[in-house]
Parts: structure tokens; sequence; C-alpha cells
């Protein structure tokens, strides 16, 4: 690319915010009547895409419940927020926290997978407010550590 068109080309992303990092976790419900719903199909597709489009981030899946961290370029993110809402395969997605950041957290990772082993349940549960593992009734401070310690085991 000549110099003019990298200029130019940087100055199209500074108006559409692609210079902003956004960092938006949420939480959601998996769908077990979907047939095409498999999790290992869902990663697949979410690390394929995000590696184009600039996306890295973390998935929890939990007891049927789906706990996500998503880092990009503001634009791109909302652009995903909106798929994964007419997404089948899960449902009553609630975001839990959304904000600029200078860095990203996950910057390794296309879609890092946390599924906590059976002897690591008991881990989602020091972090739940009840005695069933239930991230609807979790803060977003619960949330975000339980991603953060399964992601450092
Ligand atoms: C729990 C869950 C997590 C997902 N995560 C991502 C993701 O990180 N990136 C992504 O592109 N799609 C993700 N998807 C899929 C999107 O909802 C959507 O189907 C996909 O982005 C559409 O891709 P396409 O426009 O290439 O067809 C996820 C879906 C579910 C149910």
């Amino acid at each position: 690319m000549k110099t003019v068109d990298i200029v130019e080309s940087n100055r199209l992303k500074m108006r559409h915010g692609e210079h902003i990092i956004l960092r938006l976790t949420y939480i959601s419900r998996y769908n077990n009547d979907n047939l095409n719903g498999e999790v290992t199909r869902i990663l697949e597709q979410a690390q394929q895409n995000n590696e184009r489009n600039g996306i890295t981030g973390a998935l929890v899946f939990n007891h049927n419940y789906f706990l996500q961290s998503i880092e990009g370029a503001r634009p791109v993110i909302n652009g995903l927020v909106r798929k994964l809402v007419k997404d089948e395969r899960h449902h009553s997605l609630q975001v839990i926290e959304c904000r600029e950041v200078e860095q990203r957290h996950w910057s390794k990772w296309s879609m890092k997978y946390l599924i906590p082993s059976e002897e690591k349940k008991g881990l989602a549960l020091k972090f739940s407010t009840g005695s069933e593992f239930n991230p609807y009734l979790m803060s977003t401070n619960q949330i975000t550590m339980l991603i953060d310690t399964l992601s450092e085991l």
C-alpha cells in the first residue's frame, strides 16, 4: 500500500471508531432444543470469524449457561452483539459489562474455551450467590473473577 493509501485508510478507521477497543462481557442460556447448537461447532465458528475480524476473548460453558468476554474494535463488537442476540443457539442474553480498554486481556486467543472439569465445578460455585450455579444471580465482579480464575487454571 502507498503511504497516501495507508493515511486514508487510517483516517476512515478513525472516523468509524475502529481505533477504540471495547471489552464486552455477557451471559446467556444454552438452547438445548436447537439441533445445530453443539458447543464445539459454536466455538469453531467463533474462532474462525474472530481471527478474521480482529476479535479476541474467552467463552465459558457451564451448567447450560454461557459466559463470554469479547474484545475488539468498537464497531466490530457492536456488529457481533447484533448477531449474538439473534442467534437461536442461546437466549436471554444479558450484557454484564461493556467498557473501553487500553489493552486487550485475551490478546493471545481468538476465543479461549473454558469448560470447568467435574472437580473444578465447585470453583464456579465459590463465586456464586446461592448453592446452585446461576450466573444471572451473580454480580459483575463475581462473573469476571470466575472467567479470570478459570482462564488461569
Ligand atoms: C454462545 C455463542 C458464542 C458465540 N461467539 C461468537 C464469536 O465470538 N464470534 C463470532 O463471530 N460468532 C460467535 N457466535 C456466532 C454468532 O452468533 C453468529 O452465528 C456468527 O457470528 C455468524 O457468522 P457469519 O456472519 O459468518 O455467518 C457465537 C454464538 C453463540 C451461541
